[in-house]
């Protein structure tokens, strides 16, 4: 469903801080994938997610949606099927609009200043109450008076409510405590499963890319240079993730944030 071929992404180029973000970097994923990409700050996994998302268009080579070639598409309009969350709760929402009205947002039924629906706030309030965050009944509330694990999991709803195929998470739970990390994680492998969507997630915490990784991506310095498929290979362990990178680069994988994560 998603084929990306051979892209490249250089910043600033033709400057001193010219950095090679993207370098030659193919992936494929298949209808009802869930890959999870690890690898160290800067590996260019964010920058990965930018290029599909489209907040730029790459230098080079080609991202097919659907059989969609979308290389050139603007990102406005690849958000009908592309949904996107980031780590900080703030990023996905409209802090001084209420919950309901960042979800009639997200949906696109309705513009800011006009009505939302009775229908629109029945269908909001079912979804809110399914999250199990006792949003339904703050539907009015502004979401910037949410915690982060309630912030995260409206921008999971509002990410999904268009049902997108593709579903990109960037360390969506990394800014959240340790409960309420779980708690999104739960909701979001309901959500992506309950609507069949495809899904890319970054995260530094490597339990979490094993348990609900169908395949696991390693990336370093802008390419993949490890795919495990947890279909072929059974006995995946944090270990032996963290020695097969040191094998391949001959480097460690390792920041603190990871080993907080181990
Ligand atoms: N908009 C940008 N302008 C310039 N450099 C960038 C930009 N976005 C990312 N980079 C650089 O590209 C590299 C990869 O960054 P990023 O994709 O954010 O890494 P990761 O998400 O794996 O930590 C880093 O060196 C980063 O500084
Ligand atoms: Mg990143």
């Amino acid at each position: 469903m998603l084929k990306i071929e051979r892209i490249s992404k250089t910043f600033d180029p033709n400057s001193i801080n010219a950095k090679k973000a993207l370098d030659d970097l193919s992936l494929n994923a298949q209808d009802g994938d869930f890959i999870t990409i690890i690898g160290a700050n800067g590996a260019g996994k964010s920058t990965l997610f930018n290029a599909i998302g489209g907040s730029f268009f790459v230098d080079s080579g080609r991202i097919v949606l659907d059989d969609q070639d979308i290389t050139y598409v603007k990102s406005n309009l690849r958000a009908k099927k592309i949904g996107h969350l980031f780590q900080d709760p703030l990023s996905s929402t409209a802090p001084d609009m209420s919950i309901i009205e960042n979800l009639a947002l997200a949906g696109m039924n309705k513009g800011l200043f006009s009505r939302i629906s009775t229908n629109d706030r029945t269908y909001f309030q079912q979804k809110l109450k399914e999250l199990g965050m006792d949003l339904e009944q703050r539907m009015d509330t502004p979401v910037r008076l949410l915690s982060g694990g309630q912030r995260q999991a409206l921008g999971l709803l509002m990410a999904t409510v268009n049902k997108p195929q593709l579903l990109l998470l960037d360390e969506h739970t990394a800014a959240l405590d340790p409960g309420s990390a779980e708690k999104v994680m739960e909701l979001t492998s309901r959500v992506v499963e309950e609507n069949h969507i495809t899904c890319l997630m970054i995260t530094h915490d490597m339990k979490k890319a094993i348990e609900y990784g169908n395949k696991i991506v390693m990336m370093d310095q802008g390419k993949i240079i490890q795919t495990i498929d947890k279909n072929r290979q059974k006995d995946i362990t944090v270990e032996n993730l963290i020695r097969s990178f040191r094998t391949n680069q001959g480097k460690d994988l390792v920041n603190d944030r990871m080993l907080l994560g181990l």
